[in-house]
């Protein structure tokens, strides 16, 4: 049976894995980007990253029928091209697919990251068997993903599904990473709330766990998220609201595609029930009622592995049997 490599390329983590037909994974590996050390490092790493994945799971490479790689938009993706990654900084208009095959020898095919790791849950995770969904990732950036009747929504320039930078303030917007201003990413990524949450202990000399994070260098997503569970009054205010803006940016995508499903993932599959209940309500308080009734608001399910799991299923969709390629 075909078997196919995925590979995911994160600001922090490059993660890969060999994936069966029916996505399964049989091997996964993480290693550090190291991204501002630039592209060419960056092919390096996520070669390394594909052959420690192929040697972990017992295989040969004459058995792997492609490789899946997704990394950061924007991009072009029939020409496997890295176009201005808003956090990639040096990554510009390099084309990382051809490289990747060269160092690997072997066919590879280009997918946004976010996009793979929607493809992911539909295929092995959250979404199997539904016929529409939308994944937002929470990481360095905000990724989204479309998928519907089995197909990614690449649109005519490969930004289809570029969810992270819905706007969702429209004045005096905080700047994103992609230059523009008041973007879902700016709000309701990681970074961006780590960056709320120094801003509001600048501000007031309230008492929180938070001080002591940000101190001791701990102030992370994580660490936010575990005080608000322990009832830090600012670190609840700022989950709070990270979930309504979350919750603005798929209310949007809900009103444009009505999916059976909307999924968080990336960093925030851990976050816990409190937090997608509050994503939940968000939606409730501004969804057309009865479409909203109907879909679906849940955590995705294969944590840090829907990238390169979903990359490879991009592989199979371009290089398997059905491909007709
Ligand atoms: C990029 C997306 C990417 C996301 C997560 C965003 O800034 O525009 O293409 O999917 O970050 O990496
Ligand atoms: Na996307």
């Amino acid at each position: 049976p075909p078997f196919y490599l995925g590979i995911d390329l994160g600001g922090t983590n490059v993660k890969s894995g060999v994936v069966d037909d029916d996505g399964r994974s049989l091997s996964s590996v993480s290693l550090e980007t190291h991204a501002s050390r630039g592209p060419e490092a960056g092919v390096a790493t996520l070669a390394e990253a594909g052959r420690e994945a192929v040697e972990a799971s017992g295989l040969s490479w004459g058995e792997i029928a492609g490789v899946g790689l997704g990394t950061p938009g924007t991009m072009d993706i029939p020409a496997g091209m890295l176009l201005e990654p808003p956090n990639l900084p040096g990554w510009d208009h390099f084309p990382v697919r051809d490289r990747l095959a060269e160092v690997l020898r072997a066919r590879t095919i280009l997918q946004n990251d976010a996009n793979a790791a929607a493809y992911g849950e539909y295929w092995a995770g959250a979404g199997r068997g539904v016929r529409s969904l939308v994944l937002f990732t929470m990481g360095t950036g905000i990724g989204g993903g479309i998928v519907e009747d089995g197909r990614i929504i690449e649109g005519r320039n490969s930004h289809g599904g570029e969810c992270g930078h819905i706007i969702i303030q429209m004045e005096n917007g905080r700047q994103c990473g992609c230059g523009g201003y008041g973007h879902l990413e700016a709000y309701a990524s990681a970074t961006a709330l780590v960056k709320r949450a120094i801003e509001a202990l600048e501000q007031s000399d309230e008492s929180t766990a938070l001080r002591r994070h940000l101190a001791a260098g701990t102030l992370t997503a994580r660490s936010i998220n575990e005080a608000s569970l322990a009832n830090d009054p600012l670190a609840a205010r700022l989950m709070r609201e990270t979930a309504h803006y979350l919750a603005v940016g798929a209310v949007c995508v809900m009103h444009t595609i009505n999916p059976d499903l909307v999924l968080f993932g990336g960093g925030m599959s851990n976050a816990g029930p409190e937090f997608i209940d509050l994503i939940r309500e968000g939606v409730k308080r501004m969804a057309f009622p009865l479409p909203a009734s109907h879909t679906k608001i849940d955590y995705a399910t294969l944590g840090g592995d829907a990238g390169y799991i979903g990359a490879a299923g991009c592989a199979r969709m371009a290089f398997g049997a059905d491909s007709g390629g």
